[in-house]
């Protein structure tokens, strides 16, 4: 499986990934026109990686520019796998290539929404373990944040303006 960064082609294939992993019945789930959004306002194009099988997109992950105060920090999401391929690696891939890109590139600081069973196994911890405050308290322990090496970055994180109007 190779992984790179995401093209403007490879968008409708990423939107119908992201369709299908989060599809729960005939409703477009959100996921969807989010990410149509963050092409159009925030997302970072070194953090928009694919996955391929040939020439088949299998998984997706997006960071876009979120902030601490006036600094910038990275949010992530959403990630997502073609179902026929979940549980074969494929977001473990995507979240390692992530992090290590976001790592090359001096992004500080790396938050994302999700299971903490998961993401654990990235390095994530609760937000409030590492020092950041989610703009949702309701979110708990599901609000979870990395330091990477050209951080700390302490304070409340502030998601790209998509996130507000979901
Ligand atoms: C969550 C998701 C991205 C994981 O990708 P994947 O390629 O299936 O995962 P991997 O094969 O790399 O890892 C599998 C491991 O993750 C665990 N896992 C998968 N989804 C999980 C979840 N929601 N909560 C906890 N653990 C989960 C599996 O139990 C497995 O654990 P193990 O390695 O201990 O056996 C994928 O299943 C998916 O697209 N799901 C639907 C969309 C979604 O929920 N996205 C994440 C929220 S933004």
């Amino acid at each position: 499986m190779l992984l790179r960064r995401e093209l403007p082609a490879d968008r409708p294939a990423v939107l119908r990934v992201i369709h299908d992993a989060f599809a729960t019945d005939d409703t477009v789930p959100i996921e969807v026109g989010l990410t149509e959004k963050l092409f159009d306002d925030g997302y970072i194009p070194e953090l928009s990686l694919v996955a391929l099988d040939g020439d088949l997109i299998a998984g997706y992950v997006i960071g876009s520019r979120g902030f601490v105060g006036d600094i910038g920090a990275v949010g992530i999401g959403p990630l997502a796998v073609l179902p026929e391929y979940q549980g074969r690696g494929v977001g473990t891939a995507l979240m390692f290539a992530l992090v290590g890109a976001a790592e090359a590139v001096h992004e500080r600081l790396l938050v994302l929404l999700g299971e903490p069973d998961y993401y654990g196994r990235f390095g994530f911890r609760a937000g409030s373990q590492v020092g950041v405050e989610s703009p949702n308290p309701g979110w708990g322990t599901y609000f979870q944040a990395l330091q990477l090496s050209d951080g700390p970055v302490n304070g409340t994180f502030r998601y790209a303006k998509p996130f507000d109007e979901l």
